[in-house]
C-alpha cells in the first residue's frame, strides 16, 4: 500500500523543499544521514521541525518508541544537540546494539506499563514522546495511557504513521472501535467539556491537553493546563 508513495529520486532535501516548501536544517540532517538507516515520510520533516525545533539545544528528555536500525536516534541527536537526554525503546533485542551510540536504548514492549514507567524514571522524566513503534492501535493506546500522565508540563506527545488506524492488520479499520482517531475524538470532547454534559472520557489526561493537531497521518498532543476562555466586545 505505501510502496506507491516511495521516493525514487536522488536528492531527498530538494524533494522536501519542492513538495513541502521546507528548507530547515532538519531536511539536510535527514538527507545526509549515513550508516544507520532511518525511514521517514518526507512531509514529517517540516512537521517535526514545527513541533520540536523549540527543544533544540536544550536538555529535552526525548523518548522514541521504535529504534529499528538506529538511524532515527542518530537524526534526533544531530537535530536536538548534545544536551538532549535521548532514549529509544524497541521490542527487538538486536536494537540493544545501538545503546550508547546516540542515546540510550532499552528493550521492552510499548504496551508494558511497568517497563515504560521504569524507562521514564531512568530518564528523570520525559518532555517529548514520539510513538513510531508497532503502530498497533492497542499498543498506541497503552503507551499513551502510561506516558501521558508522566509527560512534563509543556511537553509534546507525537504519534506517527496513523494510516495504520485504517488497516485491519494493525487493529484499525474505518469503522473499527479501536481506530485511534476515535480516541482523538474522545480527547477533543474532553477538551471541550465545558460546552457539553457528556462525562469525561480520559481522566488520566484531564486538564492537561492544550492542543490536539491532526496531520496526515500524524497526531500531536500538547500538554499544558489550558487557560480558561474569556471574551469581550471591543468597540
Ligand atoms: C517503524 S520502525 C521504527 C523506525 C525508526 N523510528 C525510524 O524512524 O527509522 C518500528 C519499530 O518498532 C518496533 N516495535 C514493534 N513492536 C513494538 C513494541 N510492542 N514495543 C516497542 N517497539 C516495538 C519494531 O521492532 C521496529 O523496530
Amino acid at each position: 500500500m505505501i510502496r506507491k508513495y516511495a521516493f525514487e529520486g536522488g536528492d531527498v532535501a530538494a524533494d522536501i523543499l519542492e513538495r513541502y516548501g521546507f528548507d530547515g536544517e532538519l531536511a539536510e540532517i535527514y538527507a545526509s544521514n549515513r550508516d544507520f538507516e532511518v525511514h521517514k515520510w518526507h512531509h514529517y520533516i517540516p512537521l517535526y521541525d514545527r513541533y520540536l525545533a523549540r527543544y533544540r539545544g536544550t536538555g529535552v528528555r526525548f523518548l522514541e518508541i521504535g529504534v529499528a536500525k538506529g538511524g532515527s536516534l542518530q537524526m534526533w541527536r544531530r537535530f536536538l544537540g548534545d544536551e538532549a537526554v535521548l532514549f529509544g525503546i524497541d521490542i527487538r533485542k538486536g536494537c540493544a546494539a545501538f545503546d550508547g551510540l546516540f542515546g540510550q536504548v532499552r528493550i521492552g514492549s510499548q504496551d508494558d506499563p511497568d517497563f515504560l514507567a521504569r524507562v521514564v524514571d531512568e530518564m528523570g522524566g520525559v518532555d517529548v514522546v514520539l510513538d513510531d513503534g508497532s503502530h498497533r492501535m492497542s499498543h498506541i493506546e497503552a503507551s499513551l495511557r502510561v506516558l501521558y500522565p508522566r509527560l512534563a508540563d509543556g511537553g509534546t506527545y507525537m504519534i506517527e504513521d496513523l494510516h495504520a488506524a485504517y488497516w485491519k492488520g494493525f487493529e484499525g479499520g474505518i469503522d473499527a472501535p479501536g481506530n485511534f482517531f476515535n480516541s482523538v475524538r474522545a480527547i477533543i470532547d474532553d477538551m471541550h467539556r465545558r460546552y457539553h454534559h457528556k462525562g469525561l472520557n480520559r481522566p488520566e489526561m484531564e486538564g492537561a491537553v492544550s492542543g490536539v493537531h491532526v496531520h496526515d497521518p500524524l497526531v500531536v498532543i500538547e500538554k499544558s493546563v489550558p487557560r480558561a476562555p474569556v471574551h469581550s466586545r471591543v468597540v
